[in-house]
């Protein structure tokens, strides 16, 4: 029987899923995970409130069971998320200027440092840019600190692990039009252009009516890769059902395939009862771990079988 992972892997790329750490006794689930997935993603337990609740005592438990789940299982590992503006602890939503900064970078190199080898792409940076047509930055208290603050971040990171592949992660930036694409396209290439360590660019790819897959999204992914990075869809799910959605799953898979430059796919959960939306049945597989249209419509863009 075929898998996404061996398809995927066929093809140069890996095909990954978010993974929460209290799910791992959960037989249907680790079951799904172990078979079909050669990539993990913390859903949560690697971000900031999670790993650095105080201020300077990391938390690694819940986090290192899922790194260790993934590498006893010789599976690849996508770090999510070292600097954001949100599920931040309490000690730091109430920081801001210079010693927010010095607190966001050790962070950053301490966490970094302690997960050095391990992870094959660090989200260092994730939703910086804001919603709608303005282009600009969010505004945060990571953003007050200094428009630099993205590139400290990515600095640190890599002198931290110099072997992880370093990322920018955003939503909403699968239309080439958007503004909010634009001004990632242009931050990317200004990195680049500027020496700053940067390699990849996640796209989080969340669909649904209101934000539906682009008929553009190849052009997107190509454009970006053409400024010299590793671009992946990192946080892929789609809501609704039937064959629909899996003509939606089978054109986000086949645009990958079209970038030679875009590395891997990571769904944003295994069933549907996994996802982080409130109601509807946005990902591969159904409550009860049975594969879906979608699941199939991914496969065949994959060539598996
Ligand atoms: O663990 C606590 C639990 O103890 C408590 O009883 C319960 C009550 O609300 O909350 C639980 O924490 C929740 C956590 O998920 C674990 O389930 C948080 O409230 C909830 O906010 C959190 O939501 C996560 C969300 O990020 C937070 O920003 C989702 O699971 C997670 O899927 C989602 O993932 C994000 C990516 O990191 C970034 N891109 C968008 C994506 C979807 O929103």
């Amino acid at each position: 029987q075929d898998t996404l992972a061996a398809a995927a892997e066929r093809t140069g790329r890996y095909f990954g899923a978010a993974v929460a750490a209290h799910k791992l006794s959960d037989s249907t689930y680790v079951g799904i995970l172990n078979r079909e997935f050669n990539s993990v993603t913390a859903e949560n337990e690697m971000k900031i409130d999670a790993l650095e609740p105080q201020q300077g005592q990391f938390t690694y438990g819940n986090a290192d069971r899922i790194v260790n789940h993934a590498i006893q299982q010789g599976k690849d590992v996508r770090g999510h998320t070292l600097a954001w503006h949100s599920q931040q602890p309490q000690w730091m939503q109430n920081m801001s200027g210079s010693a927010l900064r010095q607190a966001m970078l050790h962070h950053v190199t301490q966490v970094a440092s302690y997960y050095r080898g391990k992870i094959h792409s660090w989200d260092v940076v994730n939703e910086a840019f804001a919603d709608g047509n303005s282009g600009a930055r969010r505004d945060s208290n990571l953003q007050r600190t200094g428009d630099d603050w993205i590139e400290a971040a990515f600095r640190a990171a890599r002198a931290a692990d110099p072997n992880a592949k370093l990322c920018y992660n955003d939503y909403n930036t699968d239309n080439w039009q958007h503004a909010k694409t634009q001004a990632v396209y242009r931050m990317v290439q200004d990195f680049k252009s500027r020496g700053v360590p940067i390699d990849c660019v996640g796209f989080q790819a969340h669909f649904n009516s209101g934000n539906p897959v682009p008929n553009n999204y190849h052009t997107t992914l190509q454009n970006f890769a053409d400024l010299g990075v590793d671009v992946q869809i990192t946080e892929l799910d789609i809501e609704g059902s039937g064959n629909s959605q899996a003509e939606q799953y089978r054109g986000v898979t086949q645009a990958c395939l079209a970038v030679t430059r875009c590395t891997g796919i990571t769904v944003w959960g295994i069933r549907d009862s996994d996802s982080w939306r409130a109601s509807g049945t946005p990902l591969l597989f159904d409550d009860n771990g049975g594969k879906k249209a979608a699941y199939y419509g991914v496969m065949e863009a994959l060539g598996g079988d």
